[in-house]
């Protein structure tokens, strides 16, 4: 062992596992089971967009493989699995809420599997499967009647699943889907439209703080002793320099991308700057006094936080232009700093230290709220390179990466941070927005030209015994920059 090295513990009860979402797995079975999701419209409509084509169709096909890949979870040492439910899939009747038995059944069957492993399962409401047809009919999460039909969903599948799901979110990373669709333009439908990009993150803290009032409401984690959160994607935020122009510009852009849905789901008060600069560009959302004191009430009880990277922020030093309607980025722009470690597959600074700045801001500036890292990870692009003459992945570099990271983390929680829990992004490659197969995640291979065969890789190994031993080694953390 090289002398350099050191022992890092991981607290007793702590959380270990590896996350992905149904439709970056599932597939459609074969045939068609349940209706389309926004993901499968906007597959259909632009499958040129998706990295040699490769997307929701057969993703995994977890649906037909579940079994196989639940016995890899427990070989790869996972204590913990989160995925979602497909609510296309599970509801037959978006309107009544009527459930899909076949759906269900599928639901059920991967839950009890999971549990018999002695994997827990940690299920997520929504992550991106909204049903194409309310997004046809009613022009997506805009409509308030969406949340009504929401949160129907979210009943009866607290119904089939809270006596054996401990850990509920509501969504995955809910400010992800309107951000790249409708403010930023970048994927179908390709729009350019602030003041609805807002009405969507509004009611979506909405849908969330009225799910958990539902669970709560129904008594639905009684049995199981369950809780109930949301999982979401704040990015680390640093100003380029201490200069008042650059502090201000970073406090624009951590209110809008992170205080807007951190500060609700803890707080129980989406911050009042919001409104005010919503309001002065006229892209304030229409809610009521009454709704409100619904997300007053409705906090969650633990917070899943998704970090992969840091973001840089400094003043912009030119004028907006006035024929463009207001966008966020009128008050910021993103800093390139020198020097930089970068992922450049993703083209993502790897910056290990966001994960003790985050654990301390939410124990200094968020009550100490329980929260756990719900997904953290490396995508790396032609992993084929790396195999050794038994063609095993040798991923070094992730395990260094989910060492590096985690040992940044296990500081904050040594410092009082009440996290919970670190899920690695992802369990098997899988099917990313976008990127495909592109960059692969996974501590377990999917090999694309062999039938989509598992291959456990190296990290696989290192996260079961990291599993077994609860504790890993890695070398002293040094000071980084700023
Ligand atoms: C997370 C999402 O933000 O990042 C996942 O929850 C996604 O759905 C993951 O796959 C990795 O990002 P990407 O774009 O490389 O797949």
């Amino acid at each position: 062992m090289d002398n350099n090295m050191k022992k890092y513990k991981l607290p007793e009860d702590f959380i270990l596992g590896a996350a992905s979402s149904a439709w970056q797995t599932e597939g459609w079975g074969g045939k068609k089971i349940g209706h389309d999701t926004f993901i499968d419209l906007w597959y259909k409509a632009t499958p040129e967009l998706w990295h040699n084509g490769y997307g929701p169709a057969v993703a995994t096909d977890f649906y037909n493989r579940y079994k196989e890949d639940i016995g890899l979870m427990k070989e790869c040492g996972l204590r913990s699995y989160r995925t979602s439910i497909d609510w296309s899939r599970f509801i037959k009747d978006f309107e009544t809420g009527e459930v899909d038995e076949d759906g269900a059944a599928f639901y059920d069957s991967v839950i009890n599997e999971m549990i018999k492993n002695g994997i827990e399962p940690m299920i997520c409401l929504e992550h991106y499967e909204y049903p194409a047809a309310l997004f046809e009919k009613y022009g997506g999460w805009g409509s308030k009647h969406v949340i009504d039909l929401y949160v129907k969903y979210a009943v009866e599948a607290f119904k089939r699943y809270g006596d054996r799901v401990k850990i509920w979110f509501t969504f995955n990373e809910p400010i992800v889907l309107q951000t790249r669709t409708i403010l930023d333009a970048q994927r179908f439908p390709f729009k350019q439209d602030t003041k609805l990009a807002m009405q969507w993150n509004y009611n979506k803290i909405l849908a969330t703080a009225k799910a958990v009032e539902a669970f709560r409401r129904g008594n639905y984690g009684e049995k199981a002793g369950s809780k109930i959160g949301v999982v979401l994607n704040p990015e680390m935020t640093y100003p380029r320099s201490s200069s008042a122009h650059d502090m201000k510009a970073a406090d624009m852009f951590d209110l809008f991308y992170n205080r807007i849905f951190m500060d609700p789901a803890v707080k129980g008060e989406i911050p009042k700057e919001l409104f005010e600069v919503l309001d002065l560009h006229n892209c304030l959302f229409d809610y009521t006094e009454e709704e409100l004191e619904v997300i007053k009430k409705n906090t969650v009880d633990i917070l899943g936080l998704n970090l992969y990277f840091p973001v840089r922020i400094k003043a912009r030093n030119s004028a907006w232009n006035p024929e463009v309607p207001f966008h966020p980025s009128y008050y910021f722009d993103h800093h390139e700093i020198q020097g930089k470690r970068m992922n450049p597959h993703r083209g993502w600074e790897i910056y290990p230290k966001i994960m003790y700045d985050m654990a301390m801001r939410m124990k200094n500036e968020y009550g100490n709220v329980e929260w756990m890292i719900s997904e953290n990870g490396m995508g790396v692009e032609g992993e084929d390179k790396y195999k050794n003459e038994d063609g095993v992945i040798q991923d070094d570099y992730r395990i260094d990466f989910i060492s590096e990271h985690m040992a940044w983390l296990l500081k904050a929680i040594d410092e009082g941070s009440n996290c919970k829990g670190y899920m690695l992004w992802a369990f098997t490659d899988c099917v990313s927005p976008a990127n495909a197969f592109k960059n692969r995640y996974g501590l377990v291979e999917i090999n694309l030209e062999d039938s989509r065969n598992r291959k456990m890789k190296k990290s696989g190994k290192w996260f079961r015994e990291l599993s077994d031993n609860n504790y890993f080694y890695f070398r002293d953390l040094v000071p980084v920059y700023k």
